[in-house]
């Protein structure tokens, strides 16, 4: 008996020093924030778009993250073939932007996946109906597709592998980021970026922790951080899958 016991008092006094000598075993926690890594300072550009958008002027969403994407996605800009998805279109301010500044080849295409809900005095239809109106004023209409639903449902009905970039602005609940987050991470190709919004949320609107994006993504990273690199994490945090091989 006093054999075991000693053993049991031998192992806790090792873990307890092994985690107190290794700052990284507390550090991986799922809840902790992830490493600071600022590509560039949010900053809202002065002429964000080259032609005229039917955007709401009190909801805009997206403009301040153009100088993080635009140094995120600069190997992206022009070239052909490029597929991006984007969850929560909204009116489309991210959309268009991708339209104007990367996805400029007209083999590279658009799909936008919203519930459109009613935001305020705005009704779902007329947010939708804004929406296409944005993305044929850029020149998309053509190359771009819209699915009208629940991304947590209608993600499981895209073709795998065949997304070069996806961007997460859906439902800000954690466990729907979490999920848009599973489900998309095999829609995206090897190489591929992907974007999450409102990494502070909780922050700026005093929410619970069921509300805010940043347990999701945190426990997303963390799980798989053998198949990812982080390439920025401040209000945004964009990682990229890394090829099998690497
Ligand atoms: C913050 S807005 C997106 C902003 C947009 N990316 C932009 O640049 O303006 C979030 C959008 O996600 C949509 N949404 C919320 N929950 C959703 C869900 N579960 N599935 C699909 N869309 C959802 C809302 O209707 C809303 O239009």
């Amino acid at each position: 008996m006093r054999i075991k016991i000693g053993i049991y008092l031998i192992a806790f006094l090792y873990l307890g020093l092994a985690i107190f000598m290794n700052p990284r075993l507390v550090a991986q926690t799922l809840t902790d924030p992830l490493e600071l890594i600022v590509l560039a300072k949010p900053k809202k550009p002065v002429e964000p778009y080259k032609k005229q958008y039917d955007f709401h002027k009190d909801k805009d969403y997206f403009t301040y993250n153009i100088p993080i994407w635009q140094i995120a996605l600069s190997s992206y800009k022009g070239r052909p073939d490029i597929y991006y998805l984007e969850i929560g279109v909204f009116e489309g301010r991210s959309a268009v932007w991708m339209l104007e500044n990367v996805l400029t080849d007209p083999t590279s295409r658009l799909t936008g996946i919203d519930l459109f809900l009613d935001h305020l005095q705005d009704k779902g239809e007329t947010i939708k109906q804004r929406y296409l109106g944005n993305v044929k004023e850029a020149g998309g209409e053509g190359r771009s597709s819209l699915i009208v639903g629940y991304s947590q449902v209608e993600l499981r009905n895209l073709p795998l592998n065949s997304f070069d970039l996806i961007y997460i602005d859906g439902s800000h609940a954690a466990a729907d980021v979490l999920e848009d987050a599973v489900l998309s991470w095999r829609l995206l190709k090897e190489g591929g970026l992907m974007i999450f919004d409102d990494y502070y949320l909780q922050r700026n609107l005093g929410q619970t922790n069921e509300t805010e994006p940043m347990p999701a993504i945190n426990a997303f990273v963390t799980l798989n951080r053998k198949s990812l690199d982080l390439i920025h994490r401040d209000y945004q945090v964009i990682i990229r899958k890394r090829a099998r091989s690497s």
